[in-house]
């Protein structure tokens, strides 16, 4: 293994170099069923090889170790840093982490393209995952919840392309989301009311943007008592809720036989008793899938959309329908009844929040789709309402959904609107 020193890395000890023959000594015998060793247990190993390590050291050694047969090797320390969000691999000596303030460099030593390569596939197989020149391509969730996405050359030329993105086992609350200052709080009352109100919602936002952890924190929202079926490509979604069910979609293997796609997870949903369907990512043809559910009496489903701006949700909308062979106006039909608020999440300067939600509805001149806003937030971090203010606060006010300071634009201001 290779020294990895990075700065304001979280781990309990300073990585070492494991050496090969006692690594490979380690992996012979957790592969024959023991246990991984511990301090004492690698101290006698050591001892067999001729070495002799002081207690700080076999401390550092069994981290090590731990990392290469368990974890993400020389990428582990990264993993555990605080803050860290994403890691990424481009090659030997390409490192680069995103730690809340977009991406930087870091001086981590992943060995050549062999071994980023054999970490690539060590990591897949532990994820449940096929890599290989077959496969070259996989999106995994490693047992730590870590998401793993790989590319082997030659897809990726030169060099295996690592991308992992750090998980919460333990989904935000609003009220931390509101304390970190991702969601405002007269934002998160309304959220709070549409998820009671059982509102269809979009989770907008580009690649990154925290659309899956505010997911995670809105379904910990719903009442202990309904059923959340959700259904996904990697499992990331992490709801404190007692009764979510997970359905997980398949590719085909080699001979293209027994792919589950999640348009099929869609439709096998619908017979399993949920109370609400999510989809935790629309990025396909699925499209059709959840607009037919959400508009037939499946009320307060969820799903994440991958947008840049709030103002290209019905341009991608439409291109996803488009790929189910969904007309434009098809789809503009369809989202207008099924989807009831979007919320979209942007980040600046390394901090996420939610930027505005959002109302579907139909450009009164062309008959598209439109979404107009509700509430957003203004350069000075303030909330204001947006045109579909009025609209939306006579549909989902009083008696359904409990608004801030009531139905109107006036009591909304009135109500400390205004963060
Ligand atoms: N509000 C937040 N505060 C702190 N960290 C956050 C917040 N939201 C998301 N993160 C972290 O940022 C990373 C990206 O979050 P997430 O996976 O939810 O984004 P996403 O928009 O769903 O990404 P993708 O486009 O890849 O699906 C995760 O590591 C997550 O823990
Ligand atoms: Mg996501």
């Amino acid at each position: 293994m290779t020294a990895v020193r990075p700065e304001g890395s979280a781990a309990a000890h300073a990585p070492v170099r494991v050496a090969p023959v006692l690594l490979d000594e380690v992996r012979r015998r957790t592969a024959s069923g023991e246990a991984l060793p511990g301090r004492d247990a690698l101290a006698r190993m050591v001892r067999d090889l001729g070495g002799v390590l002081g207690r700080e050291d076999l401390e550092a050694l069994a981290t090590s170790v731990r990392a290469e047969v368990q974890g993400a090797g020389p990428l582990q320390p990264l993993l555990e840093s605080p803050g860290v969000t994403d890691v990424l691999v481009n090659g030997p000596g390409d490192v680069w982490v995103d730690r809340g303030a977009g991406l930087e460099r870091v001086d981590v030593d992943v060995g050549d393209a062999a071994q980023v390569r054999a970490l690539a596939v060590r990591l897949a197989s532990a994820g449940g995952q096929r890599l290989d020149d077959a496969v070259p391509v996989v999106d995994a969730r490693l047992p730590d919840g870590t998401r793993l996405h790989a590319v082997l050359p030659p897809v990726a030329p030169g060099c295996t392309v690592l991308s992992l993105r750090v998980h919460r086992d333990v989904a935000y609350t609003l009220d931390e989301l509101v304390t970190g200052g991702t969601v405002a709080a007269p934002m998160a009352l309304v959220l709070r009311g549409l998820v009671a109100g059982r509102a269809n919602l979009v989770v907008s936002g580009a690649t990154g943007t925290g659309k899956t952890t505010l997911l995670s924190t809105l379904l910990s929202l719903v009442p202990r008592t309904e059923r959340i079926v959700c259904i996904e490509e990697a499992g990331e979604l992490a709801p404190d809720h007692p009764h979510v069910v997970r359905l997980l979609a398949r590719r085909p293997n080699v001979e293209g036989a027994g792919g589950v796609d999640l348009a099929t997870l869609v439709r096998q949903a619908l017979r399993m008793r949920p109370d609400r369907i999510v989809l935790g990512e629309c990025r396909g043809a699925e499209v059709r899938e959840v607009l037919t559910a959400l508009n037939t009496g499946h009320e307060g489903g969820c799903a994440t959309l991958h947008a840049n701006r709030v103002e290209d949700v019905p341009a991608r909308l439409e291109a996803l329908g488009s790929l189910a062979g969904m007309s434009r106006e098809a789809l503009a039909a369809q989202a207008v009844s099924a989807l009831d608020a979007v919320v979209h999440l942007r980040r600046d300067a390394g901090v996420r929040y939610v930027a505005q939600v959002g109302a579907v509805g139909r450009d009164p001149d062309g008959g598209g789709l439109v979404v107009r806003a509700v509430l957003e937030v203004g350069a000075g971090g303030d909330v204001r309402p947006g045109p579909g203010w009025p609209a939306f606060a006579a549909r989902w006010g009083p008696g359904r959904v409990p608004l801030p300071g009531g139905p109107g634009e006036s009591a909304w201001m009135t109500a400390g609107g205004r963060a």
